[in-house]
């Protein structure tokens, strides 16, 4: 019985780990908890507003060295982040209001390769993984589209 239950546990645990194993290794794409994001950073923390799929509405904080993807999953958004932030699927991508897409860096080659190949793709799609937190997002709200599809 004991030995059952251990088997159980191990393929639990291998079923879906909480963090991929590269991610542990090179820290990127690694979560941290919010609390400890506030704490360090305490008066630069921005907030936003993202609805999904669904339209369930998520309040979301981000702190500077923050990229977006990480500030929504930390808020419970269910994205699928299938290439752990790589810009090599397009399961993060995400819409912008045309006033705050216009003040984002632009997209690199890659991250417009991705956006190519996604579903309900606007002119103002961006993959979440590629925004990294600037004061400018502070207050913006952001939709995700009804699906995905994910080339990881
Ligand atoms: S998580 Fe895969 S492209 Fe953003």
């Amino acid at each position: 019985m004991f030995a059952l239950r251990r088997i159980a546990v191990q393929a639990v645990s291998r079923a879906r780990p909480l963090v991929a194993p590269r991610a542990l290794a090179v820290g990127v794409g690694a979560r941290r908890p919010l609390a400890a994001s506030f704490a360090s950073s305490a008066g630069e923390t921005i907030r936003l507003t993202m609805t999904d799929g669904d339209g369930d509405k998520f309040e979301i904080a981000m702190v500077p060295g923050q990229r977006l993807h990480e500030a929504a999953l930390d808020a419970g958004v269910d994205l699928e982040c299938a290439c752990d932030g790589e810009a090599m699927c397009s399961t993060c991508h995400c819409i912008f209001t045309e006033d705050v897409f216009d003040l984002l860096p632009e997209a690199s080659e890659e991250e417009e390769d991705m956006l190519d190949l996604a579903l309900g793709l606007t002119e103002t799609s961006r993959l979440a993984c590629q925004v990294k937190y600037q004061k400018e997002l502070d207050k913006c709200h952001i939709t995700l589209p009804n699906e995905v599809q994910d080339f990881y």
